[in-house]
């Protein structure tokens, strides 16, 4: 079985497309504090139903190297106070911004938090140079995304504003399953429905 991987980007921050919040209690914050283990919590949680599995294999010495690189920023969507998505900014190539993850937990999917929680980190990436002392101007924003992603992200990136520009066909992420059995990691049988809660 192969895998398709879509590359977009958008080279403009007026080719965002932001949208309305969806809820009042939704609000977006970058996590200043560099803290490996909440970018393996994340990455683990919204990836373990989308076959996310390249850094299984990383040791606490890799996930510490790029959290705390200064020029990598994670990024948390909070609802009610409570974290229901991330996003990493990977800008290590001078004048570019890899949106390196992005993604909802489990409960806050299907709520119309995902194209507004997109529409906000892409406009922060465009404003990653002002953020830090010596980087350069970022000349493009962009990522990649595979055909074992949510079926609906590749929607949502190009409901954004970003353009498609080119795709690969590859067995990457069927041999990266194979590496790590996915029993291996810690998962729900079905998210909780948050609104239930509040
Ligand atoms: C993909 C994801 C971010 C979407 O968030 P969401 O809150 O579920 O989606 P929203 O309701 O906000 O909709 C956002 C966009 O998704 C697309 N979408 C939503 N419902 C859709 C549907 N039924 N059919 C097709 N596209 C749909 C649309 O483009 C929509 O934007 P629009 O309303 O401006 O047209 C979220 O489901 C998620 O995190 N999934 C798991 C992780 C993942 O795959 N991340 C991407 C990895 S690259």
């Amino acid at each position: 079985m192969s895998s398709t991987i879509w590359y977009l980007e958008t080279r403009s921050p007026e080719h965002v497309r932001p949208k309305e919040r969806p809820d009042a209690e939704a609000v977006v914050r970058q996590s200043r504090i560099p803290v490996p283990e909440l970018n393996r919590f994340c990455y683990i949680t919204v990836g373990s139903d989308w076959q996310w599995t390249d850094r299984l294999a990383w040791s606490d010495a890799e996930w510490r190297e790029f959290a705390t690189d200064g020029n990598v920023e994670t990024w948390l969507l909070h609802v009610s106070g409570t974290p229901a998505g991330y996003c990493e900014m990977d800008g290590r190539i001078p004048g570019e911004v890899e949106i390196a993850s992005f993604g909802l937990f489990p409960a806050f999917r299907r709520r119309r938090l995902g194209g507004w929680f997109l529409g906000e980190c892409l406009s922060e990436a465009w404003r990653f140079s002002a953020r830090g002392e010596g980087r350069p101007r970022t000349e493009r924003v962009w990522l990649h995304t595979c055909s074992e992603d949510d079926p609906h992200a590749m929607s949502n990136y190009q409901a954004r504003g970003m353009r498609w520009y080119r795709t690969e066909t590859t067995e990457l992420c069927r041999a990266a399953r194979e590496r790590t059995p996915l029993g291996s990691r810690p998962r729900f049988a079905a998210p909780t429905d948050y609104r239930r809660l509040r």
